[in-house]
């Protein structure tokens, strides 16, 4: 270990972004200076998406231009569909993903347009189309019919009507859209610094989150929410909740949805959507739900008085998507469905003054040596 190298980079800034603000000394996230939370309560996520990419809140003609143009874009090709339909169905849906997210950038013509024009266009599809390929994979794991894409509703009905051919109460949209303006930006994470750092190639935008996808994935990023789900299943009953949670830390277990490489004494973010999936256990009024929400507390509870380390939003957002009837492996592609926003945003701004990501390396092997011949090796 060098006392020269920052291992994870953590602590390094490397470089200048107005998009979000995280700031863990005062616990807030802003999005363009707007407290998350308050996004979340006041806004739909269509409007938080515009802001994202824009740098203001749209007017109401702003914003039923943006939805046109959201809706315009709707719709996947023939081609796409028959190809999610050859996909390995066993295949983890974010693998799918990453696969016709490529598919349909070889797909455009314009993969190589990096205008600012063309990057927004680009992101703009991305965000409309990626609803339906995580829409399409979830049918076509359960054996179903793909839906096509209703150009009536909004951004999250459109995306529960593609997954299960109806509509839910307001409430659960409502708690829908609440996540999907939680998770759609988030400074320099793993995930946006990897598109930033393919973007700083001046490759395309559909490569940096074809590679996006791929880093957020990992159980340590965006698979923490499937995580989340797996271990309430195994903890299985509230009075399991505390013994499983000090086995799990006497034995040195990494427990998912909880800890932040940034946040050391909360995730801004948690309050809001733990209130949702308070909302959700409300709503689905079932002992299965009353459980998932005892069982989330104990386990909350117990790590912070044990370890004083707090959930992360992965943490609330696992058990409300399960009782908003989406299955695991799905969690994490709803992710990408917000998360396409800050990363393609994060784009924009890096080309906009692109610098390529080339840092050093701390050189640990052999000093240099001579190449011996076959016959003396
Ligand atoms: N469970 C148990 N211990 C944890 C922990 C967790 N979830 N998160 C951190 N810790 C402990 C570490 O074991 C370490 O203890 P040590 O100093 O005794 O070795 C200490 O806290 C520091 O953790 P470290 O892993 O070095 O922090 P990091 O900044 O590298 O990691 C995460 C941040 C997010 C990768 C880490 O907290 C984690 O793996 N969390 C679980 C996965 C998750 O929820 N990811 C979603 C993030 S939004």
């Amino acid at each position: 270990m060098s006392d020269e190298v920052k291992y994870g980079l953590a602590g390094v800034i490397a470089d200048d972004t107005a998009i979000s603000k995280v700031m863990p000394e005062i616990n807030s996230l802003t999005y363009r200076g707007y407290k998350v939370q308050d996004l979340a309560a006041a806004c739909r996520f269509e409007e938080t998406a515009y802001l994202i990419w824009h740098g203001e809140l749209p007017n109401a003609t702003q914003l039923a231009a943006f939805n046109d143009r959201e809706k315009q874009e709707r719709g996947l090709s023939d081609n796409l569909i028959q190809l999610m339909k050859m996909m390995n169905r066993k295949a983890h849906p974010m693998d799918t993903l990453r696969t016709a997210v490529s598919f349909f950038g070889q797909e455009d013509d314009t993969t190589d347009d990096s205008s600012p024009e063309g990057l927004m266009a680009k992101a703009v599809r991305m965000y409309a189309k990626i609803p339906q390929i995580v829409a399409t994979d979830f049918r076509l794991r359960h054996g179903k019919a793909p839906i096509a894409p209703d150009p009536s509703l909004g951004f999250s009905e459109n995306f529960f009507h593609m997954c299960f051919g109806e509509v839910p109460a307001a409430e659960i949209i409502k708690c829908f859209d609440i996540s999907m303006t939680l998770y759609a930006e988030h400074s320099f994470n793993a995930s946006t610094f990897t598109a930033r750092t393919i973007a700083s190639s001046t490759s395309d935008i559909y490569s940096a989150v074809t590679g996006a996808i791929g880093s957020l994935k990992g159980p340590l990023h965006g698979g923490a929410n499937e995580a989340v789900m797996h271990m309430l299943a195994e903890v299985g009953e509230p009075e399991n909740a505390k013994a499983w949670m000090l086995d799990a830390l006497a034995t040195k277990k990494k427990i998912m949805g909880f800890g932040h490489r940034v946040y050391r004494s909360g995730d801004s973010r948690v309050p809001t959507m733990t209130e949702a999936f308070e909302k959700m256990v409300e709503i689905m009024d079932s002992d299965e739900a009353r459980q998932y929400w005892k069982m989330s507390r104990i386990l909350d509870d117990t790590m912070v008085a044990e370890k004083n380390i707090y959930p992360n939003l992965d943490f609330p957002a696992g058990p409300a998507y399960y009782l908003m009837g989406f299955d695991i492996p799905m969690f994490t592609p709803i992710f990408v469905v917000s998360r396409i926003t800050g990363w393609t945003a994060h784009v924009m701004e890096h080309l906009a003054s692109n610098k390529l990501i080339r840092p050093l390396s701390n050189y640990t092997g052999s000093e240099q040596r001579d190449v011996p011949a076959l016959s003396k090796r």
